[in-house]
């Protein structure tokens, strides 16, 4: 099966499962994405790998001017009225030649837990640069580079260091589905900077966000699977000829 397809069958497993008021989603990853994402008011956001859009609905309620969700599962909920939202089926490998985005640009552009399964996550980059508005920005969430290695490690008998610089896709069964495989790329801190860096961004903030004291108590499951796998690391990307030289 391929990964778009895998996608076709897990997305209401993942959405339930993301509902759920234990899911990392829930307790720590969305507050962070909505931290980089900034104040939405009267911006127009692009949303890639939206799920089932519910983000990019939530993202119009916080104020964003029109918000465009494009996911390959095109499995979506309906918007309420009065929202200039609009979900479409698309590749994240294909954002080029998506008819939706076509002459578009967007103040901020986020792919969230999505940009593993690019097949060429350079080209997908190119593309989503090619989408953004100057002065707008990129918010980028994926699993913490050390997630998969630590697994790795331990599934293979082999040392941290040497699972982290395995180049190799990573395969896995789902979480939210245990009879779907998922297989996507695993990252270095080195490859996923000089990805964006390629693509012609800068980085200006990273977030490696952890659980509250109060969820910890009340989650200890998820505290121990964080505390062994490190979970999300989120980051906050804009147009590299708009760094500014630091001041002296
Ligand atoms: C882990 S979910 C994240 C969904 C949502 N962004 C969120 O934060 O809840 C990954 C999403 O990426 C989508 N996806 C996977 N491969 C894709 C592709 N090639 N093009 C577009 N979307 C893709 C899946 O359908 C799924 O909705």
């Amino acid at each position: 099966m391929t990964s778009n397809d895998a996608w076709k069958r897990l997305l209401d497993d993942y959405e339930a499962g993301r509902a759920k008021p234990d899911s990392l989603d829930r307790l720590l990853e969305w507050d962070a994405q909505c931290q980089l994402i900034g104040d939405l008011r009267g911006r127009s956001v692009l949303d890639v790998g939206c799920g089932n859009g519910s983000k990019a609905v939530e993202m119009a309620v916080s104020g964003a001017s029109s918000v465009i969700g494009i996911d390959v599962a095109g499995q979506f909920v309906t918007p309420p009225d009065g929202l200039d939202v609009h979900l479409h089926q698309g590749d994240l490998s294909e954002l080029d030649s998506h008819p939706a985005l076509i002459g578009r640009r967007f103040d901020v552009i986020t792919v969230l837990m999505a940009l593993g399964y690019a097949r060429d996550v350079n080209a997908t980059l190119k593309a989503i640069r090619g989408l953004l508005q100057p002065g707008g920005c990129l918010v980028i969430a994926r699993a913490h580079p050390i997630r998969f290695a630590v697994e790795r490690a331990e599934q293979q008998g082999i040392p941290l260091g040497e699972a982290y610089h395995q180049s190799t896709p990573v395969t896995y069964r789902a979480g939210w589905n245990d009879e779907v495989t998922l297989t996507h790329r695993a990252e270095t801190f080195a490859t996923m900077i000089n990805d964006l860096v390629g693509a012609g961004f800068y980085v200006d903030e990273i977030l490696e966000p952890q659980l509250s004291q109060e969820a910890r108590e009340r989650y200890p499951h998820k505290q121990a699977w964080l505390s062994r796998y490190v979970g999300v690391i989120l980051l906050r990307a804009r147009l590299l000829d708009e760094c500014r030289a630091p001041a002296r």
